[in-house]
């Protein structure tokens, strides 16, 4: 039962909140990470987040599931109108997004959202196109996706940046997984750069509270020799649900988290917080004593937080509910939290009297707890490279059907490992092939194509029970040329990374990375082992015969 005295009273601190003064996402000081710190461009005042998870019906750690829909929230100007009166009144300066819709003109949200103060972190996945967790890839769908969140929101000032993964790594052999964000993070902070767009916009990575976060944390911020490019995240966002009800610093791992960071070479905040387990008097009670901790004595290595979240959904973590979708009804720990947030007063440096110290720490070293090298990542994805390659080839894929190619990847890597080199992706071996962020149909085309030519171009190499047909090589000439020279006959060189528009070279063939070449790391490939691929063998057996007569 909501209290209605204490609804009443928050719609009168809401009217006191439409006086400040009017700014726009054009004029708003944007922020910039310098050292372990966020700071405001315009004055150099430090700068602390007060945020919450701001979006509506959406689990960011729900199993993907190719029905899963979003509503973008920052597309929804009558909602914003909405809550931005409420989230002042607990000192939102910031929201964090999952899923927002490239497509969609967020120009209203996001002029109301810099009138009031309050800045944007978006995540730059959506259910469908992110970087999964047990089949991870760094490909052109996944490419495409993130540079047009980024093209979609670069012109705010009030945008932070952008999470390039959140919680991809949740398991222990999950590790791996941790390349492929890295490799996102340098193309976007690369894509952010060739596109002039402003460089305070950073990109950096959220963490679920999970055992690797050290390594996690350390790999994520050490700066390996790649071929000069940046691949150190601008921020480290850390969920943490470890201090519930009435806990306390130690009790919490607060103060060793705080300790954990105290050398970090960049911002660390939490992107999550506010954990519903043991609250006196339910989810929607939360006491919120951490918020004293947090912007108390852990504000010179944290730089605030993020509560999890604002809309109430089937999680139970909501921190109002909406009434028919047009009026705010805030739950009790709402004004738990407004107390909190109003008696801190988190002691603030200015940029001029501040000199980073912390420096880059070492790389994880790679073993069975952790398993991704930092050096070489996943190489860049370059869609006209991808698109080249599939015009040079002498025999060409043309069935569009992902879930059938399992089987054919399957006979012809099984058939000769050489023949799916270009198409290799091992984070513990750091072996990637030029072609291993090529969409599924252009990755089965390559192959397909190293089989035809190892088995002398006879007719019948290139049928697949005919999903391939052979075609006339298109002569590649200029930068096409260049491309395949720098990738090789066997698809092992490397490719400098796209200069143009992430959308540039085309769309994605397909948005669903998934049919495609899973874990295609040969040769372990094999030894994947799930009953998919058990399948896939079966169903090889039987129809090998017609589908390559040799
Ligand atoms: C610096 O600028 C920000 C944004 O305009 C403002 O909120 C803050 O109070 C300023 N700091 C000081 C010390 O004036
Ligand atoms: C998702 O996170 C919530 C807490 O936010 C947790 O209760 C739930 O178990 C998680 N679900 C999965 C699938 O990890
Ligand atoms: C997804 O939606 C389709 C069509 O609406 C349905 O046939 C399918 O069962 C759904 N899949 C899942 C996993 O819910
Ligand atoms: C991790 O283990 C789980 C459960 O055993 C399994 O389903 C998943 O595929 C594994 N992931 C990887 C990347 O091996
Ligand atoms: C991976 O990270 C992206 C970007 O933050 C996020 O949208 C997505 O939900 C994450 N995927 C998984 C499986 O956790
Ligand atoms: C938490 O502290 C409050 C205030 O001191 C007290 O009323 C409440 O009973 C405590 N809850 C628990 C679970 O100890
Ligand atoms: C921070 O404050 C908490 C609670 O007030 C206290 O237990 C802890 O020792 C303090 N930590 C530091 C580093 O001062
Ligand atoms: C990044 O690395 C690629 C090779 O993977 C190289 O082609 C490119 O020139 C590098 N970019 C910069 C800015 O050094
Ligand atoms: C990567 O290669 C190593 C060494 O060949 C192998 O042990 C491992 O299973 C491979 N990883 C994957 C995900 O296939």
């Amino acid at each position: 039962m909501r209290g209605i005295a204490a609804l009443s009273y928050l719609g009168a601190a809401a009217a006191l909140v439409s006086t400040v003064a009017a700014q726009s996402y054009n004029d708003i000081a944007d922020i910039h990470v310098y050292g372990q710190h966020f700071f405001y461009s315009n004055n150099g005042s430090q700068f602390f987040m007060k945020g919450v998870a701001y979006q509506q019906n959406y689990s960011p750690n729900g199993s993907v599931s190719a029905n899963i829909t979003y509503s973008d929230p920052l597309a929804d100007a009558k909602g914003c109108a909405r809550d931005i009166p409420y989230l002042k009144q607990i000192f939102t300066n910031v929201i964090r997004v999952y899923a927002i819709d490239p497509t969609a003109n967020h120009d209203d949200c996001m002029r109301q959202l810099a009138d009031a103060d309050i800045y944007v972190i978006a995540d730059l996945g959506e259910p469908k196109t992110s970087i999964q967790s047990d089949d991870p890839q760094w490909d052109v769908s996944l490419y495409q996706r993130y540079t047009s969140v980024i093209d979609a929101l670069a012109k705010y000032k009030n945008v932070i940046g952008f999470f390039a993964g959140n919680e991809n790594v949740s398991a222990g052999n999950q590790t791996s997984a941790a390349a492929f964000v890295k490799a996102a993070v340098r193309d976007c902070k690369g894509y952010i750069a060739s596109q002039n767009y402003r460089n305070t916009l950073g990109v950096g990575y959220a963490t679920a509270d999970v055992p690797t976060r050290n390594d996690l944390a350390h790999y994520f911020a050490c700066e390996p020799d790649n071929s000069g490019n940046q691949t150190q995240i601008d921020f480290w966002g850390y969920n943490v649900y470890s201090w519930c009800g009435n806990s306390t610093y130690g009790a919490s791992s607060y103060g060793e988290r705080y300790d954990f960071f105290s050398d970090y070479p960049v911002p660390v905040f939490f992107a999550e917080y506010g954990c519903i387990e043991g609250v006196d008097g339910g989810a929607t009670h939360r006491p919120f004593t951490e918020v004293e901790v947090l912007f108390g004595n852990m504000s010179d290595v944290f730089s605030g937080g993020i509560v999890y979240e604002w809309f109430m959904g089937e999680n139970n973590y909501g921190l109002v509910s909406l009434d028919g979708d047009s009026s705010v009804s805030p739950y009790p720990d709402f004004t738990s939290l407004r107390n909190q947030l109003q008696s801190i007063s988190p002691s603030t440096t200015q940029s001029s009297a501040y000199t980073p110290s912390n420096s880059a720490p070492s790389c994880p070293s790679t073993g069975s707890a952790w398993e991704a090298v930092a050096s070489p990542l996943p190489p860049p994805v370059n869609a006209q490279l991808c698109q080249c390659m599939a015009s040079s080839l002498e025999c060409n894929v043309k069935s569009t059907d992902e879930t059938s190619y399992g089987d054919v990847f399957d006979y012809i890597c099984h058939a000769n490992d050489d023949f799916c080199a270009g198409i290799a992706h091992n984070a513990s071996t750091g072996d990637f092939g030029a072609y291993s962020g090529c969409n599924p149909k252009e990755q089965l085309a390559w192959v397909a194509n190293q089989y035809y030519l190892g088995n002398s171009k006879s007719s019948s190499a290139c049928d697949f029970s005919g999903m391939a047909t052979v075609q006339k090589a298109t002569t590649a000439g200029g930068t096409c040329q260049s491309l395949l020279d720098a990738a090789g006959t066997g698809g092992t060189g490397s490719v400098a990374s796209p200069t143009g528009r992430g959308t540039d070279a085309g769309p994605a063939a397909s948005s669903s990375s998934k049919g495609g070449a899973p874990g295609m790391s040969t040769p372990a490939f094999f030894e994947h082992g799930s009953a998919i691929f058990a399948v896939y063998v079966t169903i090889a057996a039987i129809s090998m015969i017609g589908m390559v007569a040799l």
